[in-house]
């Protein structure tokens, strides 16, 4: 499998695929993006934590330099799982904020929430079917976040992946950057994409698209960091959702609470190992040597170079202090623009009306190529 890109490679993307059809993008762009576009989301439930900002967030800042990118609070997707709708209100406020925290530009780049760009739904009742319910079966994400109750989940936690892959498909986006975890519903995207150029082949060459409408969308899982794991069991991952605060980050945690946090993170008693085939069996020290890579932007190798045979209790002090450099600042340029939420809604407002420019024409091209009559 080809999923694994070094982040060289994704500041580096090549040409967009050849079946890409010629479209009006909608927006302007500067001719060497043209090929590409960048497309991710997250979700607005609360507890934002450094596995998203070290598996996501930061991977978007980055590919903001080399690419047109839409950066999406996927509210349709957050109430998969029941939400309170005033809190739904305020975590997509906090997400957007942590966005532009963190160091996404939304006046170069699309910074929206979900729900106000229909098309994200249409698009995906016609890829219920496309997709089959064998491929949905499949899906691990399904299974853990049902739980033994399967009976009593929604029908839109089943069907999610095909509204995820609507969300890129909708824009003809070519990359997508996000955690590991997100890895088999790429995958099902890709395959709702062939399936889709495959069974309407007839009219797509009708329309010109020789070559097959959607790309088949690549996705980037990169950096050191991509799996962050919870700090009190090194083999589950670090989560919004568990109900132990200890066991993440949040990025509005203050520098106590960050200090605490990787003070009482679970540990073996060996001292760190001095190459990363030391770290195999030991989920734990992985992980925190992973963190820290993640924060210095540097590579496990690097770390160990430095750490190699250093006891935790040194370790945990150095990347304490780097954690609280890296995220207090993040959270109070978050708490400040939570401050002014008609300014967070301006911006996602005007991010909907931008995605609305792109997403416009190719859902109406989809509408002809599927045989929906439209005015
Ligand atoms: P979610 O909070 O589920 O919407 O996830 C938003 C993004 O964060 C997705 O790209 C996930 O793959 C990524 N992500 C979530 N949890 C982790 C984690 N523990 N480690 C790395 N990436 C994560
Ligand atoms: N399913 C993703 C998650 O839970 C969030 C998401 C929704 C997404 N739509 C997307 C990510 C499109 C990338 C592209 O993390």
């Amino acid at each position: 499998m080809r999923l694994i890109a070094p982040l060289r490679a994704t500041l580096a993307l090549g040409a967009r695929p050849r079946h890409n059809p010629p479209f009006d993008r909608g927006e302007s762009m500067q001719k060497a993006k043209i090929n590409t576009r960048v497309f991710s989301g997250v979700q607005p439930t609360g507890n934002l934590h450094l596995g998203n900002y070290l598996g996501a967030i930061t991977r978007f800042v980055a590919l903001q330099d080399a690419h047109d990118c839409l950066y999406c609070v996927v509210d349709l997707h957050a109430i998969t799982v029941f939400q309170d709708p005033e809190e739904l209100a305020k975590n997509t406020r906090e997400v957007t904020a942590a966005f532009i925290a963190a160091g996404i530009d939304p006046t170069r780049h699309i910074v929206f929430n979900q729900s106000q760009v229909s098309g994200h739904a249409e698009l995906a009742w016609i890829f219920n079917c496309v997709a089959r319910l064998g491929w949905l079966n499949r899906m691990t994400q399904f299974k853990e976040k049902a739980g033994k109750d399967r009976e009593n989940a929604s029908a839109g936690l089943y069907v999610y992946p095909n509204l995820m892959a609507a969300d890129i498909l909708l824009y003809h986006a070519t990359h997508v950057p996000v955690g590991e975890d997100q890895k088999q519903h790429l995958e099902l995207a890709r395959d709702i994409a062939q399936k889709f150029n495959n069974d309407f082949a007839k009219t797509i060459a009708r329309e010109g698209y020789p070559g097959g409408f959607f790309p088949l969308p690549e996705p980037l899982i990169t950096g050191p960091a991509t799996r962050v794991m919870s700090l009190r069991d090194g083999t589950k991952k670090m989560s919004k959702s568990d109900e132990s605060d200890m066991t993440r980050i949040n990025l509005t945690d203050d520098a106590d609470q960050i200090a605490k946090k990787i003070r009482k993170a679970k540990t073996d008693p060996e001292p760190l190992p001095s190459e990363v085939k030391g770290l195999e069996s030991r989920p734990e020290a992985d992980n925190l040597v992973g963190i820290y890579a993640g924060l210095a932007e540097t590579s496990k190798e690097q770390v160990l170079r430095e750490f190699g045979s250093a006891p935790f209790s040194k370790f945990k002090e150095a990347l304490a202090e780097l954690a609280t450099t890296r995220l207090t600042p993040i959270g109070a340029e978050m708490r400040r623009l939570m401050a002014d939420p008609v300014e967070i809604d301006r911006i996602l407002n005007e991010g909907a009306r931008r995605a609305h420019a792109i997403a416009d024409p190719i859902l109406a091209k989809t509408k002809d190529i599927v045989g929906f009559i439209r005015s």
